[in-house]
């Protein structure tokens, strides 16, 4: 019999069960199930619902439930339904009847919100603790390519000169949003629902502040109805995982194009390259297909709470258990994903030459037209003149900088023999020297904001 089995004469069906039970996949929470049962004994004990003697027995009955588990010695029984009734089951074989008392005025509804909540807070900080070191990496990367000239594109289509390093720094600031926005999901996961009962709040008046505070919560739930239903932490957090998989897929897009032979930008370590069972000379970026991938299957998950959530009724319904694997899987996927994706970065050999190659004339045509505007045309003209200009060029079969200076000046006589000084990659780069431009001093000062808010949201996290 089910430990609520009192009031039925047949036990559960077995088909039923096997929907019904969630213990292959909640039992990972064994430790905060334990944590806040072991709370919950004290809480209890000074509100005099139980003695001092018994909820010692009680957390020592816990302690040596959770170094069983923690030994791998923890036996399941086929009755155990979930976590909670497993812990319960055993310690009541460990302790006795006085095990029975534990349950005193909690309900699973609010116990699985308070473990849920704590193994979601702990895996919040690991995630958070990998994305800063990816930032780490990009940094130290970076630093090394502030002269590394690269065509930046639009479109995939090549626009304009930039450097290496400012390509590279892009993607710290998706990350800093990521880790903003895990930080902001984080203060409302840390709210204490236990106290909350099964909708209708403790019968005993414990005192859910000391409680709460106990487990390392920020904070306590107002309203029991919305305490043991609330999973706003869990979709804040799939959505959170979901957009920094997709950050992550936009560079393994980059990654992917640059690696390729055509471009050569960079080239994967060996580690973190395979190669093809059939055609020895390829060199795949199989783990950046692979961030391509897992970001669909994050939005999945997302998208899967959500239309959970949607429809149901006020307070717990077992809907609810579909919360779990959903964000358990995203945890484990951004798990993988980002150490991975921290090595790759970190052995990326970046080719300044095939880099430089790749910089036609025409990635210049905008400066060319800027050029004009500093003679006194306006840009709109000046835009057309270079567009004659590059179909000229185009026409001839030369490239832009060997149009003779007489042509250039049949379309504009504002030309003069100083128009060959456009045609400088560097200088391009060096005069978009305004806040986030790629000139090497504007990325200089650039990385010099991104370590400042590395530091200030250490800070920041650090009061939390
Ligand atoms: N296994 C359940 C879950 O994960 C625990 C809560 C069950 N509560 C209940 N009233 N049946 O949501």
């Amino acid at each position: 019999m089910p430990l609520w089995g009192g009031a039925f004469a047949e036990p559960t069906d077995n088909d039923l069960k096997a929907l019904n039970d969630s213990i292959s996949f909640d039992q990972r929470m064994y430790a905060e199930d334990i944590t806040g049962s072991i709370a919950y004994a004290k809480a209890i004990a000074r509100a005099k619902v139980i003695s001092i003697e018994e909820a010692d027995q009680i957390v020592a009955g816990l302690q040596q439930v959770l170094a069983e588990f923690e030994s791998g010695n923890f036996q399941l029984q086929p009755g155990d339904e979930d976590i909670h009734t497993a812990v319960e089951r055993r310690l009541t074989e460990i302790v006795g009847p006085v095990g029975g008392k534990l349950h005193t005025g909690r309900s699973r509804n609010d116990q699985v919100a308070t473990d849920f909540r704590l193994w979601v807070l702990a895996h919040q900080t690991k995630v958070d603790a990998l994305l800063e070191a990816l930032q780490t990496v990009i940094i130290e990367k970076a630093e090394h390519h502030l002269h590394t000239l690269m065509p930046g594109y639009t479109h995939l289509q090549p626009a304009q000169p930039i450097t290496a390093a400012h390509w590279l720094m892009s993607f710290f600031w998706m990350l800093a949003r990521d880790r903003d926005r895990l930080a902001d999901a984080q203060r409302r996961t840390s709210v204490s629902p236990l106290g909350s009962g099964a909708l209708a709040g403790n019968p005993f008046n414990v005192d859910r502040a000391t409680l709460a505070a106990d487990l390392g919560f920020a904070d306590v739930s107002q309203n029991s109805l919305d305490g043991v239903s609330d999973r706003d932490f869990v979709a804040e957090s799939l959505f959170a995982l979901a957009l920094m998989g997709t950050h992550l897929s936009r560079l393994a897009e980059d990654i992917i194009i640059y690696s390729n032979p055509l471009f050569g930008y960079i080239t994967l370590n060996d580690r973190y390259s395979t190669g093809s069972s059939i055609m020895p000379q390829k060199r795949n970026a199989d783990p950046m297909e692979l961030a391509r991938g897992k970001a669909g299957r994050l939005i999945g998950h997302l998208t899967g709470l959500m239309t959970t959530l949607k429809g149901l009724p006020s307070t717990y319904n077992k809907d609810l258990q579909e919360d779990k694997e959903a964000i358990f899987d995203a945890f484990d996927t951004v798990g993988k994903l980002l150490p991975v994706t921290i090595a790759i970065i970190r052995t990326l050999q970046i080719n300044p030459g095939k880099m430089r190659a790749a910089l036609g004339d025409e990635l210049l045509a905008t400066d060319l037209a800027e050029y004009l505007v500093r003679k006194g045309l306006p840009f709109r003209q000046g835009h057309h003149v270079v567009g004659q200009a590059v179909r000229m060029a185009s026409n001839q079969g030369i490239k832009l900088s060997a149009l003779p200076l007489e042509s250039l000046r049949e379309l504009s006589p504002l030309f003069e023999p100083d128009v060959v000084e456009v045609f400088d990659f560097a200088a391009s780069v060096a005069r978009r020297r305004v806040i986030g431009g790629p000139a090497p001093e504007a990325v200089t000062t650039q990385i010099e904001q991104a370590k400042a808010w590395m530091q200030a949201h250490a800070r920041q996290t650090a009061q939390t």
